[in-house]
């Protein structure tokens, strides 16, 4: 039930995301653009179309925001691989842009799909003007100084850090470098409804938790066939992760505890809220 409506959900933002790319001008940054937007769980996409379901929106009136979020999260792939950061070829079962192309071609790509992003949220469909501009504040707050680049430069800075991280500073790390986008995913429907975001609030906060404390064990479980990326990097580049600092067995055991306080703020939601439940279950119990 889960997995078919996310193969659905896979389908329908692949079309959305090859159609915004085709509507970009010809030019050397469409067909990198193009490459970076393919695969991928669309996890994030998922998580907005069914907080938008939870609201009674329309997966039609949705799409711009699930396909702004994968567009802004295939972006700190690109760099995330760069060889200034991890330095990695493989991305999704293929080369990853700056080896396909050049460097040059992956900054620009990856800051053409950040902007693209930003012009998705502004799609008229997704309602009135004072809801879309709430969106791209929220995406805008996510992804920057204060989100994903914050929590990716903590993670940068402590490869050279003379003191290995606290368990306390990792978790404000991931917060920032994949809490605050699967926040923004998870927040997207009741931004676009003007509804209240605090359950939702506490469910994404520990979606977000599990889901990279399942990273950091794929990073040393997982096989690169599956996961469609290289594994081993971690503990090789001398990262701290959840995994050094708390064993294989317990970060498996706080993550599960994790996918049961968000499952359970979602209570009020009922039945309506099982997707939701799914694919928290989904984000510790995933190969890839
Ligand atoms: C990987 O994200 C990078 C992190 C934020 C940990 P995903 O595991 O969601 O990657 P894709 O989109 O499915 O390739
Ligand atoms: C990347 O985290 C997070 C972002 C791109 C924001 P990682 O560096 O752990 O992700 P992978 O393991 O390369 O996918
Ligand atoms: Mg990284
Ligand atoms: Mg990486
Ligand atoms: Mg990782």
């Amino acid at each position: 039930m889960f997995k078919a409506r996310l193969s659905e959900v896979q389908t329908a933002v692949q079309t959305a995301l090859d159609e915004a790319v085709a509507r970009q001008p010809e030019g050397p940054l469409r067909a990198p653009m193009h490459y970076a937007l393919q695969g991928g769980k669309r996890l994030r996409a998922f998580l907005v179309l069914e907080s938008a379901a939870l609201f009674d929106l329309p997966q039609s009136q949705a799409m711009p925001a699930a396909a702004a979020v994968e567009a802004l999260h295939a972006f700190s792939l690109v760099h995330d691989d760069m060889p200034c950061m991890d330095d990695d070829d493989l991305r999704r079962g293929q080369p990853t842009v700056h080896v396909k192309w050049d460097d040059a071609t992956a900054v620009l790509a990856g800051d053409a799909l950040q902007t693209l992003a930003f012009e998705l949220c502004c799609d008229p469909v997704l309602g009135a003007p004072d809801r879309r501009i709430a969106l791209v504040e929220a995406l805008a707050k996510s992804s920057g100084a204060a989100g994903m680049c914050h929590g990716q430069a903590l993670d940068i800075a402590a490869e050279t850090a003379k003191t290995p991280l606290t368990l306390d500073q990792i978790i404000s790390l991931q917060a920032g470098k994949t809490g605050a986008l699967i926040s923004f995913s998870v927040r997207a429907g009741a931004i676009l409804a003007g509804a209240d975001q605090t359950a939702l609030r506490i469910y994404s906060d520990a979606v977000g938790l599990a889901f990279q404390i399942a990273d950091d064990i794929l990073d040393v479980t997982g096989d690169e066939a599956a996961t469609g990326k290289r594994v081993g990097k971690d503990a090789g580049a001398g990262k701290a992760t959840f995994v050094s600092l708390l064993g294989l067995q317990g970060a498996q055991t706080r993550a599960a505890e994790l996918i049961e306080t968000a499952s359970d703020a979602l209570s009020d939601y009922g039945d309506r809220a099982e997707n939701l439940r799914d694919a928290a279950r989904f984000v510790i119990s995933r190969k890839t």
